[in-house]
Formats: C-alpha cells, structure tokens, sequence
C-alpha cells in the first residue's frame, strides 16, 4: 500500500480549526487551541494566548513537537486540531519559513513576494536590502535574466537574508518567523533582528526557534513539552529577566515589555 505525507482528515478533525477576521481588533487572539497530527494524534494540548500589538512572543520547544503546525494552522494550512485563532481584519500577516521561497521573477519580485514587484518602489526594496545586509545585491535587483533559479546559488544564510528583506519591506503586522536564523551566525542573527525591531516596533512577532539567544527580543515565552504549552512572560521572568530554556537547561536573558 502506498502512504502519501497528507492523509484524510479522521474523527480528531470533525471541529477543525477556525480562523476569524475580526473587525476593529488590532491583535491576534488564540482561544482553546489544540493542535493533532493527521491521524489524530495529539501533538499540543488545547492552549489560549492573547497577542497585542508589540508583543514578541518566542516558542521553543523539541524537534517534531508541533511549533511550525502552530504557524500552519494560523495561516488555514493546518485543520487537524479544534478551537478558534481570531486576527484582527485590517491586519496584515507575514509567515517566513526556514528556507524561503524564490519565485521565477526577479530579485525585485523575489524581495517583493507575495506583493508584485511593481507595488513597491525600487529605493524600498533597495533599502530593504541593505538593511538586511545584501546592499551588493541592489545593482542586479531588475536584472530578470537573474529570477529565482539564478538566486538559488546563494548560501543558505544569505537566502535566510532575503526573507528578512521582505519582512523589512512588507511591515507586516505579525510577522511569523520559522527558525530563520538557523544558517545564520549570531552577530548576523543580531543584526537582522535589530533591524526587524527597529522597522517594526509595534509588529507582532513571533519567532520559532531553539537558539536562546534570540530570547532577549522577546517579551513573552513559550515552550513546549509533553505536550503542554507553557508561557512564561516577562513579567514572571525572574528578577534580573531571564528564562530558563526547556532545550538547554541553561538561563538567557530576555528583553522585558
Ligand atoms: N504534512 C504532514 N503530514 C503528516 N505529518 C506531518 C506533516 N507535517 C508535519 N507532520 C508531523 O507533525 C509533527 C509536528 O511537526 P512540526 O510542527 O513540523 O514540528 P516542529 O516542532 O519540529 O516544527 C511531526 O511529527 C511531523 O512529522
Ligand atoms: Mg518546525
């Protein structure tokens, strides 16, 4: 018999999740949220969290436990699990995973995406860029003999580069955040958040990721285990603000509100 990655959807997904476009709300708010595995396994038991501009939530937690199905079911492509995930309407979202997409247009395009190329003027898309750290790439960004095959040379940590630069140039809201920096090394990781901040400081992010450093540009932890979810917010944060780290055991400073 053969199996395929997607199966049907079983008697664990009779109530799917749903996502809401609430009118006037400016924040993301996830209520009773259970994530499964295709066959009905549970993966995350049900959790609620409130999410308001400016918050920086991280989420740590194993390999396999469920923090990219999480970004998934925000974004309708995850059904298996129940409960409700409400997003303000007139808000815009943003997911980048680890390896980004390189559509077939050119560099412009590629930094643009999901927008057309034509949305955005070329000084935003060059200062994007090079706020991302690919300033070199800007004389070539409208070459379209250079689409998204040609950019698929680049190393891993500079293609982690250009989804920053269309987070920077897009300003998302909420801003989803999927191990980004996993082929990156500190002090790029360092720059490429500072640069995230300081473009957008009233965002939501949310950041996917088992490297601690990153926790001191966060307000708001999470980790998951066994199962559970777990927050652990600034304001429970011990009194010089570090928190303990699920993975690692070891204590990371993290930025308070
Ligand atoms: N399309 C899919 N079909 C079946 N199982 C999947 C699919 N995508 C992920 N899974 C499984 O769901 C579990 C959670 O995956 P994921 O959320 O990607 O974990 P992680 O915490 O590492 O991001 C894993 O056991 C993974 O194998
Ligand atoms: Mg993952």
């Amino acid at each position: 018999m053969t199996t395929t990655s997607l199966q049907p959807f079983t008697s664990a997904t009779q109530n799917p999740i749903t996502i809401r476009r609430i009118p006037a709300m400016q924040g993301m708010v996830i209520n009773d949220l259970s994530i499964y595995r295709p066959d009905g396994t549970p993966l995350i038991e049900p959790f609620s969290l409130i999410l308001q501009p400016g918050d920086r939530l991280m989420v740590s937690g194993p390999s396999g436990c469920g923090k990219s199905s999480i970004l998934r079911a925000a974004h309708g492509l995850w059904p298996w699990g129940s409960g409700t995930i409400g997003i303000g309407e007139s808000l815009r979202k943003l997911i980048i995973a680890q390896k980004p997409h390189l559509p077939l247009t050119n560099l412009k395009g590629i930094v643009s995406f999901p927008d057309f190329s034509h949305q955005h003027d070329d000084e935003a898309v060059a200062t994007a860029l090079k706020k991302a750290g690919l300033g070199n790439l800007v004389p070539d960004m409208n070459d379209s003999a250079k689409d998204g095959s040609y950019w698929e040379r680049l190393s891993g940590g500079e293609k982690q580069r250009i989804s920053f630069a269309r987070a920077l140039l897009l300003k998302p809201d909420i801003l989803m955040l999927d191990e980004v920096t996993a082929s990156l090394d500190i002090k790029a990781q360092d720059e490429l958040y500072s640069a995230v901040l300081d473009t957008l400081p009233q965002a939501i992010i949310v950041s996917i990721s088992h490297r601690m450093e990153l926790a001191k540009y966060h307000n708001r932890h999470a980790s998951i285990q066994n199962l559970k979810l777990s927050l652990q917010d600034a304001a429970s944060l011990d009194p010089d603000g570090h928190v303990s780290c699920p993975v690692c055991h070891a204590t990371h400073p993290m930025r308070p509100l």
